[in-house]
């Protein structure tokens, strides 16, 4: 079944940049998809599209069969929690603990005064721990975000994410601030937990070595055209050189050495 649909789907922002133009694109649920592109490509614009951060100019954008062009602000919020998003930077609150920063997945019900006071209810608690549990740092629970290495804290950002219990994951490269084992390691997590919860995922990259290693399907974006959209199998480097539209070079590949950081 089919959870994304966009049909010709173009975004157009103020000063006149078309970082989409008509594209038509199927995300199957529980897909694991890697998008690529240039920088500039329209990846990032993309998945803001479809956490609705940024309107669509043009088209239309189904999820689970509904459009969401249009959604009031009420069904807007009801809609990006579902939505779980994750970034290059972490965006962590740095002075905050882990532990705050996954329950901050899991705000919606609780009461401003009782997050002031840090009186979560016990199931949220529960839920984050359990969270951090599956991407391997409970233990650093109570640490401060800016404690923690790279890994770990974009660790702590897909366990915030997972917290939310949403329905999609947008990843916008999620790796491109960490060293090559470690990225590694995210990549393995991010997999993981779509196969295990099936979770329909969508990770931003430009490293071609990851985008096939990981990648079961691979959109390809170039000029904010969709220029592929298919199986990894069979996007071979002719295939990349037509989504970059030059030859592939050493800085396309990430390629692993070391040990990961985390
Ligand atoms: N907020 C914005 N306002 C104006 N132009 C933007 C904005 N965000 C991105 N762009 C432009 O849209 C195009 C696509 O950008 P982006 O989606 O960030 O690409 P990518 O993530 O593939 O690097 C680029 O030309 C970029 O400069
Ligand atoms: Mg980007």
């Amino acid at each position: 079944m089919e959870i994304i649909e966009c049909e010709g789907l173009g975004v157009t922002y103020p000063g006149g940049v078309e970082a989409l133009k008509n594209v038509d694109l199927t995300i199957e649920d529980g897909d694991f998809v890697i998008v690529v592109g240039l920088s500039g490509a329209g990846k990032s614009t993309l998945l803001r599209t479809i956490n609705r951060l940024v309107e669509p100019t043009t088209g239309t954008i189904k999820v689970d069969g509904r459009v969401i062009n249009n959604l009031d602000k009420k069904e807007l919020k009801e809609y990006r929690s579902e939505v779980g998003m994750i970034f290059q930077n972490f965006n962590l609150v740095n002075r905050s603990s882990v532990l705050r920063n996954v329950l901050a997945g899991r705000l919606r019900e609780v009461p401003t005064w009782r997050t002031l006071l840090g009186l979560f209810p016990e199931e949220d608690v529960e839920e984050a721990l359990s969270c951090l549990e599956r991407v391997g740092i409970k233990e650093k629970a109570d640490s401060r975000a800016d404690e923690l290495s790279g890994g770990q804290q974009q660790r702590v950002g897909i366990a915030r994410a997972l917290a939310q219990e949403p329905k999609i994951l947008l990843a916008d490269e999620p790796v491109a601030s960490l060293d090559p084992p470690t990225s590694h390691a995210v990549m393995q997590d991010l997999k993981r937990i779509n196969e295990e919860d099936g979770i329909t995922t969508l990770v931003n990259l430009h490293f071609i070595d990851l985008a096939q290693e990981y990648g079961e399907k691979i959109i390809g974006l170039r000029e904010g055209e969709l220029v592929y959209q298919g199986p990894a199998s069979k996007v071979t480097e002719a295939k990349f050189e037509e989504i970059y539209g030059r030859s592939i070079t050493a800085d396309d590949q990430l390629t692993a050495g070391g040990e990961a950081d985390v």
